[in-house]
């Protein structure tokens, strides 16, 4: 049996989050300064920093960075004092580096574990789309159905006018469609400058005043969303998207089949899964890094599988520790 499941009960997400929050505080002196390389690579190192102190022996399956050669904690690599559990571990530290960049909000820094062999490789495509809600989704919206059919479907399950339904859409050209589709279907959309893995939480978290979060986004991206909805019951679903043919004859020939609809459980294996994420600018999850006269004050959540949890952290760091 998976160390992980012996006693006593340890939840690792609570001290993986204080790497995510030392992302996110070295992430701040880079909000708004228009170098979206240097905030992710001050947020890389501290994350790494922090890691090296957790007790598991994690490998990084998703590594953030391929995509414009920005700082990495590159896929392979060990992280962790090597001792303890052996998991999986997915990295984003800044999801919305361009949002930090620009000073935008909803940028967060964060992590998803699961055991080991259990998240689904992401390496062959880079795009995927996808179609996350919350528990009512479950045997009632499928990606391969219009999404004004799901729509529908959502809104009757949830007990919910049409005209009351909200949709997340990261907002790229390439939704133009998708868009016309989902106010065509009479539900509203909430347009996304970035961070899909947020925007998927909000749709899958009770209380909510999102719904649904919809369209072509990150595939590492739809894997963090699938670790953190197994702490919500939520529903995701996943499909291949490459960018060219290139692309999809390299994943053919790796034997991925482009048409499969990916569940929860093919993302993620595992129920044992954890994420944890920090704000770095404010958003609809957490709140973003705030100084308060000497302590800095971050604002986390931590997800986890195996208990359906969800912990609200925040933490008061004494500002001249972090000089
Ligand atoms: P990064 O900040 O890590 O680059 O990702 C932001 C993000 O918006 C993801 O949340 C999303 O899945 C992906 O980029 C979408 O990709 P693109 O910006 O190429 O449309």
């Amino acid at each position: 049996m998976d160390s992980l499941f012996l006693h006593p009960d340890r939840n690792l997400g609570m001290e993986l989050v204080r790497a995510t929050e030392a992302a996110a505080i070295r992430a701040v002196p880079y909000i708004g300064r228009g170098d979206k390389n240097r905030a992710d690579g001050a947020a890389v190192d501290a994350m790494r920093k922090f890691l090296g102190t957790v007790s598991f022996d994690g490998v990084v399956v998703i590594g953030e960075g391929e995509k414009d050669n920005a700082p990495m904690l590159y896929n392979g690599e060990h992280v962790g004092t090597g001792s303890g559990p052996s998991c999986d571990i997915a990295v984003d530290p800044i999801d919305g580096t361009s949002l930090t960049a620009a000073g935008r909000q909803n940028a967060l820094s964060m992590i998803a574990v699961a055991d080991r062999g259990s998240m689904y490789d992401p390496s062959a495509v880079f795009y995927m789309d996808k179609i996350v809600a919350g528990h009512e989704a479950h045997g009632v919206v499928d990606l391969a159905r219009p999404i004004g059919e799901n729509i529908r479907a959502l809104a009757k399950a949830k007990n919910k006018d049409v005209a009351d339904m909200v949709v997340a859409v990261l907002d790229r050209p390439r939704h133009a469609q998708l868009v016309a589709d989902i106010r065509a279907a009479g539900a509203g959309t909430r347009m996304l400058l970035d961070g899909d893995v947020a925007g998927g939480i909000n749709a899958a978290m009770y209380g909510t005043r999102i719904d649904m979060c919809v369209g072509t986004g990150g595939t590492p991206e739809g894997i963090i969303t699938a670790c953190a909805l197994k702490a919500l019951g939520g529903f995701i679903q996943g499909r291949l998207q490459p960018k060219d043919d290139d692309e999809a004859q390299r994943a053919i020939a790796a034997g991925h089949d482009l048409d499969r609809i990916l569940t929860i459980d093919n993302l993620v294996t595992s129920d044992n899964t954890y994420f944890v994420a920090t704000g770095v600018t404010d958003g609809q999850l957490v709140d973003g890094v705030r100084k308060r006269g000497p302590v800095i004050h971050t604002e986390s959540i931590v997800l986890r599988g195996r208990s359906g949890t969800i912990r609200r952290v925040g933490a008061d760091h004494l500002a001249e520790k972090w000089v």
